[in-house]
């Protein structure tokens, strides 16, 4: 998962030793033009440290984070699990959020070597919080990634009032040297949530210039606009 763009000024080297995937600034640009008034109340599902609030200052945002070392980081996001929280914290205008990939970024073991792996465990330090979907592999047997994002995806939707806005960004990935569709699974399961497609954007992106797929890593972020339709 190479959200961090090193040609970006806002994403410092910084902020990628603080967390391995932060969201690009430019990423939330892209997601800043479908908000539907500024003020409104935006919901963050998967915080991290809090790039959506930071960045999107002329907006209500509350984040959510698993991971208390990233959700201290900044003052407008709740520690805690989103499929447990999000039920109470009423309506919003709009979900900005990127979800974990399910790419090796979700790599849960401790190396033994010195190479350089950039996962969230590693990052982190340890074992990962019960509940998240930060060490699920998309595409497995067991649907462990799908079954949580699932459940998310469902308790968000719901936090939506009617015509509130879902802008997602996401990220193919390459495994066994095929593209992984993961942006698609996560349209198809929004989608069935009755929220329409309002547009799709794919945002060029150069990726970690290091690891055994350096060479192989897909070129481009997706940003997908929904909108809760009232029926
Ligand atoms: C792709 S990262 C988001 C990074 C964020 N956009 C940023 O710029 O810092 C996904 C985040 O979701 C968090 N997460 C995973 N499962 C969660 C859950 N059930 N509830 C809340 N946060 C969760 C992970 O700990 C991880 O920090």
């Amino acid at each position: 998962m190479a959200k961090i763009d090193l040609d970006e000024i806002e994403t410092t080297l910084d902020d990628y030793k603080k967390h391995p995937a932060v969201m690009g600034t430019h990423l939330i640009d892209a997601c800043k033009k479908y908000l539907p008034f500024l003020g409104c109340r935006v919901l963050d599902p998967f915080a991290g440290i809090g790039t959506t609030a930071k960045y999107l200052i002329d907006y209500d945002v509350v984040g959510i984070e698993l991971e208390p070392e990233w959700a201290n980081q900044c003052p407008k996001t709740i520690c805690g699990d989103s499929l447990k929280i999000v039920p109470f914290l009423g309506k919003f205008d709009a979900i900005v959020t990127s979800p974990a990939y399910g790419n090796r970024m979700a790599d849960d073991f401790e190396a033994k070597d010195n190479s350089k792996r950039i996962t969230y465990r590693h990052t982190i330090g340890r074992k990962l919080t019960t509940g998240t979907t930060a060490n699920l592999h998309f595409g497995r047997k067991n649907g462990g990634y799908e079954k949580l994002h699932e459940k998310i995806w469902s308790v968000c939707v719901n936090a939506l009032s009617d015509n509130g806005i879902f802008v997602l960004n996401c990220k193919d990935f390459i495994r066994n040297s095929k593209i992984i569709e993961v942006t698609s699974w996560h349209r198809n399961v929004i989608e069935s949530f009755g929220m329409q497609i309002v547009e799709e954007n794919k945002i060029p992106s150069k990726g970690m210039g290091f690891g055994k797929s350096a060479e192989k890593r897909v070129g481009y972020e997706n940003i997908i606009c929904f909108k809760k339709i009232f029926k």
